[in-house]
């Protein structure tokens, strides 16, 4: 098979390979699936250079999450071959054979393209996990989402807008702030131009937004508690930023507010049902047109360096797909 492989950390221009090696043996209680289309993570980068969460082993293929069609199916899988998935993992996506346990992996309804499904999963799966069970977003609360054109932000708007929330977005450039309107949020900032503290205030006739989706970490999250609401969730999501942030207590306490951390794939190890039923909610809403990937560009497999450039230059937005064929 034809995969992109890491044998050192590094810079992904200087370490990422091209190569042809065999195809993974489907795993025991899992499937090995051919993979059709694949998801590219901003953490793909931190993986690569070794400074992700959970260090691969060398040599490995980076890439989160791929669709395509079960292959092979490991002793005990309740996939059979020829089934139509998506899958997450660690690593391993970005390859034409991907491996998966059972708990990792889902059917995809007829009606939703490769390319859907490659997108679906990493990022509408952070943001409902954040809004739905972590925040308890409510109909007629202010949600504020920061890196509103990025992966996890669009899909944040999109959902908070489901779920009857007034959203303000914040983007970096003009281009952003209109992906951002189009995927549905009602108030745009640009964070460069104008001061997000102040104008959310204004906007919120000074009380504050109810719940904060923060991807961005460093000075943003930092700024954010001095325009949250009384009693508001601050959702710590990532740190695009370079920097985790320190929240002071005295913060936390005087305005009732309450910092929740989500770390979405620490779900496979303590809760895999719950991955089960998120996927579900989102094909039901994918099938009600609640919501479609926004996606920046579709690139051939060969072309994934081109792709984390776009990621890390920031002139991407969205998500951006890769597929084999
Ligand atoms: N907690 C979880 O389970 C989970 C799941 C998925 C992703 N994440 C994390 O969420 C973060 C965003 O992921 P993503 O896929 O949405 O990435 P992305 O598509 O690259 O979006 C990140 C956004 O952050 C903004 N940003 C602000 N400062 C930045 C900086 N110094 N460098 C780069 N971007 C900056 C950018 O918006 P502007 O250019 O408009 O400012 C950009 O659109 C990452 O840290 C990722 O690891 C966490």
């Amino acid at each position: 098979m034809r995969a992109w492989r890491v044998h050192q950390y590094g810079d992904y221009r200087d370490v990422l390979r091209w190569e042809e090696c065999e195809p993974p043996p489907p795993p025991s209680g899992g499937v090995r699936l051919r993979v059709a289309a694949s998801g590219v993570n901003f953490p793909d980068i931190l993986a690569i250079a070794g400074r992700y969460q959970v260090r691969a082993p060398l040599p490995f293929s980076p890439g989160l999450e791929a669709a395509g069609v079960v292959d092979a199916a490991g002793a005990g899988s309740r996939y059979r071959p020829g089934q139509r998935v998506v899958a997450f993992a660690s690593w391993g996506a970005h390859a034409d054979y991907m491996t998966a346990p059972d708990a990792a992996v889902f059917p995809i309804p007829d009606a939703m393209t490769d390319e859907h499904a490659a997108a679906l999963t990493v990022i509408y799966q952070t943001s409902y996990f954040a809004l739905r069970w972590r925040a308890a977003l409510q109909p007629g609360e202010v949600l504020l989402v920061h890196g509103g054109a990025g992966g996890v932000g669009t899909s944040a708007i999109q959902l908070g807008k489901h779920m009857g929330a007034t959203v303000i977005a914040t983007a970096g450039s003009e281009a952003k702030l209109q992906v951002c309107r189009d995927a549905g949020a009602d108030h745009v900032i640009h964070h460069r131009d104008a001061d997000f503290v102040a104008v959310v205030r204004e906007l919120t006739g000074g009380r504050g937004a109810d719940v904060i989706y923060d991807p961005v970490g460093g000075d943003t999250f930092d700024r954010s508690t001095k325009c949250i609401a009384f009693g508001g969730r601050l959702v710590v999501i990532g740190f695009a930023s370079g920097r985790i942030p320190d929240i002071r207590a005295n913060r936390i306490l005087l305005k009732n507010i309450s910092v929740v951390g989500l770390h979405w794939g620490a779900y496979l190890d303590h809760e895999p049902d719950r991955l089960r039923r998120c996927h579900d909610a989102l094909c039901e809403l994918y099938a009600a047109g609640a919501f479609r990937p926004v996606l920046y560009a579709t690139l051939p497999l060969e072309r994934y360096p081109d792709a984390l450039d776009a990621l890390r230059s920031r002139d991407s937005y969205g998500k951006i797909v890769l597929t084999t064929t």
